[in-house]
């Protein structure tokens, strides 16, 4: 279809279900979500000329994934975001099924998209064109086209490229599967971003010891934190444990050394990012005061996606609140971005025995928990939080099957912070050492209650709503 053909529709689409979408008691507060529609993955995350840009995956035209379209924000605060004109519609051949994810970078001082362009083929094959797209003064998006197409020796599947800018070149990380079907991820350079030279497989099943780890890695990010790079990256196929890879994909990263030469990341163990039911293909992006800060999609693909109600109301899915990332003894700390303190009010301090604890709203909220000892939490809906003295677990009833389902995460627990929003929460375990980010939609306004015979402490804030 033409590009005025898929504009025409997005707009009748988001006129006919904004209203009905912003209604819905499931729609965050302080959380972004589609107007209308199917939103996925980050893309384009960065701050340029000092405002913040997000762009996303939207499906504006159902609460199906397809032809992907890139919806675009921006904010000056990471706080307040505004909705701009749709960047990018699949509307060329080489994007026929979908403009793909990718990444921004501000080049010459002109905010330019770097993303896939996805092709699929009646027989069932697909092939993938990396592509650039450059903002004209009008603040939309004009196509260079394809600057790459598929390098030998990989299927159809390679995506989501990740540029940064390295001493006197820039560079991209793309995720690939060979032609043995294993996950890689492969490094480019260029001058000029229009040409780019393979320089080879930086990381990937099979390489750096790391035996069979999937046949397909997603949506890699490629940064410095402290003293290390960090590869963030989302292998697919990674068979489950029984603490950890629960979902049906995961994302993590890996710590280590990039050598640019040579095109090789020498790194250690693969860590998940977040332990909760809902979390995948997170991107970062440096602000201009130096913090490294990630948004990931609170979904899934695959999983049990199509079952949330809010699909009744025409949207589905948000993304995680903005998150701070450092390093502490190799292992990355993620808080939320300091700027969300500004939404707290009415703050509430308690302590005593958890039995005694008061019920907290916590529909759109902050909540702190400070114990080492045992406890459980009623968290509304049929979610639950217990901590045994050892084990966290995270419990709901899975929406297709009606079964138990548990995330969990092990250690010495001190502190707890969940965010809280309409159908979402976010719980940073340790001041960050780990997270658990997950939709639930409980009876409104949801109820936090604590129980347990040990002591505890507790600080509680209300959100104010602010994202539009
Ligand atoms: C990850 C992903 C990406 C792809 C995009 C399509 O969720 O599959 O690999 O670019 O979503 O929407």
């Amino acid at each position: 279809m033409t590009e005025a053909g898929l504009l025409k529709k997005a707009l009748h689409s988001v006129v006919a279900g904004q209203v009905n979408a912003a209604a819905d008691p499931y729609r965050p507060g302080w959380h972004l979500a589609p107007p209308v529609g199917l939103l996925n993955d980050p893309n384009g995350f960065i701050q340029h000329n000092g405002r913040f840009h997000l762009f996303y995956q939207w499906n504006p035209l159902a609460c199906a994934h397809g032809a992907k379209f890139w919806g675009h924000w921006s904010s000056a605060d990471l706080l307040h975001w505004q909705h701009e004109p749709l960047a990018l519609v699949p509307s060329e051949e080489f994007e026929t099924h979908g403009c793909y994810s990718g990444s921004a970078v501000t080049d010459n001082g002109q905010l330019t998209l770097i993303y896939t362009g996805n092709v699929k083929y009646p027989d069932g094959s697909r092939t993938a064109f990396q592509c650039l797209a450059r903002e004209n003064t009008e603040g939309q998006f004009d196509k260079t086209g394809p600057v790459l197409s598929l390098p030998a020796g990989y299927t159809g599947h390679v995506r989501d490229p990740k540029v940064w800018r390295h001493e006197n070149h820039w560079y991209m990380v793309l995720g690939a599967q060979d032609l043995n079907l294993q996950g890689k991820v492969l490094l480019l350079r260029s001058d000029n971003l229009l040409a780019w030279d393979l320089l080879g497989e930086m990381a990937g099943s099979g390489l750096h010891g790391l035996g069979e780890f999937g046949y397909m890695w997603e949506c890699p990010d490629l940064f410095r934190l402290g003293d290390n790079d960090i590869l963030i990256c989302c292998p697919q196929g990674l068979a489950a444990e029984s603490d950890r890879y629960l979902n049906t994909f995961q994302s993590g990263y890996f710590v280590g050394q990039l050598d640019y030469d040579n095109a090789t990341l020498e790194h250690g163990e693969f860590t998940e990012l977040d332990l909760g039911f809902e979390f995948y293909a997170p991107q970062t992006t440096q602000t201009d005061d130096g913090r490294r800060l990630l948004i990931g999609w609170m979904g899934i693909p695959d999983s049990d996606e199509f079952f949330q109600p809010t699909i009744q109301n025409g949207w589905l899915h948000t993304m995680t609140c903005p998150r701070e990332l450092t390093m502490v003894a190799g292992k990355i700390m993620q808080k939320p971005a300091r700027e969300l303190q500004q939404l707290r009010r009415d703050e509430q301090a308690w302590q005593g025995t958890a039995d005694d604890c008061p019920h907290l709203d916590m529909t759109k909220a902050e909540t702190e928990i400070i114990t080492e000892h045992a406890f459980s939490a009623d968290l509304g809906g049929d979610m639950t939080l217990s901590f045994d003295g050892e084990w966290l677990r995270l419990t709901r009833k899975n929406r297709r099957t009606g079964l138990p389902e548990h995330r969990v995460w092990r250690g010495a627990l001190h502190k707890l912070t969940v965010l809280s929003d309409a159908s979402s929460l976010e719980i940073f375990i340790n001041d960050g050492e780990a997270v658990m980010s997950s939709r639930y939609f409980p009876a409104l306004p949801a109820q936090l209650t604590v129980r347990g015979s040990h002591q505890i402490a507790l600080r509680h804030w209300s959100l104010a709503e602010c994202v539009i």
